[in-house]
């Protein structure tokens, strides 16, 4: 594999280039097909320190950051909010600057408000510090290793054999429901307009906004230019019926309740009736699609029970075992970079 790969941090999707997908996917994949029995442990990080920094709850995205890093042989640290010094007052980042004194290598920060990763990663630049940062999730703007997740997932979906993004191209995926509060849609459609695939967004006005559509067309502010030359295309649909037909796949996201201002929605039953995924809705596609979901799900709200454990459609289990061999990769790359 030529490595092309010049990230010491990973925060936005946005500064991905297509080699950088292909990377990341190639290296999971290499991981993946890792027999489970034999060595149970590879060295590349050896010696390196891991902390995971989350000041807001996770299962899957610590978790499995924290058993890809320990699958690679570093050292890891996981940091507990609940029995930290925040509660005497100390901010995030001198928290950050803590472990970075310790040592820390690459630093795994999820916080409730939108650019703390980022703000940690430029004031360890100002000081001159080769701490990797790596976004694991800030308010409502980014999460970038669930959506190589979901990239991958798809990818292997469409083609098992061989894992490459380029077979997303021409693909149409439908992004249903809470798109205003999720970061990982927002990482999706950098993630997946870049492999050349389109993507339906789908949901009422209050949850799927019309801007949505020019999403990608301005990279965000202080990026200089969009590494990639030509993205699919976003377009939005108020009707499931019509977004399920004319896609190749659907990812479903949770409705967030704890981010959601008053009024957006007039109740769950109606929301799942019109934009939650049962067997029912699925007869709409002409073809079989899979559903997939970022986790944590509203049994019954985005998708019936019967969906959610349905294996044949829904890839959620898939997404979730992907997860270990993705952020290996990410770990991996960062390393080996520096
Ligand atoms: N998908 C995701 O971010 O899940 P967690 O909140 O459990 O990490």
């Amino acid at each position: 594999m030529k490595q092309m790969w010049k990230h010491n941090h990973v925060i936005d999707l946005s500064e991905f280039s297509l080699e950088d997908y292909i990377s990341v996917l190639e290296l999971a994949n290499r991981f993946k097909s890792i027999p489970k029995s034999g060595s149970r442990k590879l060295p590349a990080l050896q010696g390196r320190f891991v902390a995971t920094l989350f000041f807001e709850p996770s299962t899957r995205t610590r978790s499995s950051f924290e058993l890809a890093a320990k699958k690679l042989s570093a050292d890891v640290q996981t940091f507990s909010p609940s029995s930290s010094s925040l509660s005497k007052g100390e901010s995030p980042l001198d928290t950050a600057l803590t472990y970075v004194a310790m040592g820390a290598d690459i630093l795994i920060v999820r916080h409730s408000s939108t650019g703390v990763p980022k703000q940690i990663a430029n004031h360890l630049k100002m000081l001159g510090k080769q701490t990797s940062i790596l976004n694991a999730g800030d308010g409502l703007h980014s999460h970038p290793s669930q959506a190589l997740v979901d990239l991958f997932t798809l990818a292997k979906f469409f083609n098992p054999e061989e894992v490459n993004p380029s077979i997303l191209k021409g693909k149409t995926i439908a992004i249903i429901g809470d798109v205003l509060h999720s970061r990982v849609a927002r990482s999706n459609l950098w993630s997946l307009t870049a492999c050349g695939a389109n993507v339906v967004l789908c949901g009422p006005p209050s949850l799927v906004p019309e801007e949505f559509c020019e999403f990608t067309k301005t990279p965000p502010p202080g990026q200089l230019e969009d590494p990639i030359q030509h993205r699919g295309q976003i377009s939005i649909s108020r009707s499931l019926k019509e977004a399920l037909n004319k896609s190749d796949a659907a990812i479903t996201l949770r409705i967030q309740k704890e981010r959601m201002a008053e009024n957006l929605l007039s109740d769950l039953d109606t929301y799942h009736r019109e934009f939650g995924i049962n067997h029912k809705h699925l007869k709409f596609c002409s073809n079989r699609i899979p559903v997939l979901h970022p986790g944590p799900v509203n049994r019954g709200i985005e998708m019936s029970s019967e969906v959610l454990d349905d294996k044949e459609i829904c890839l959620v289990d898939k997404q979730v075992s992907n997860g270990i061999p993705i952020r290996m990769a990410l770990l991996y790359l960062i390393i080996a970079a520096k």
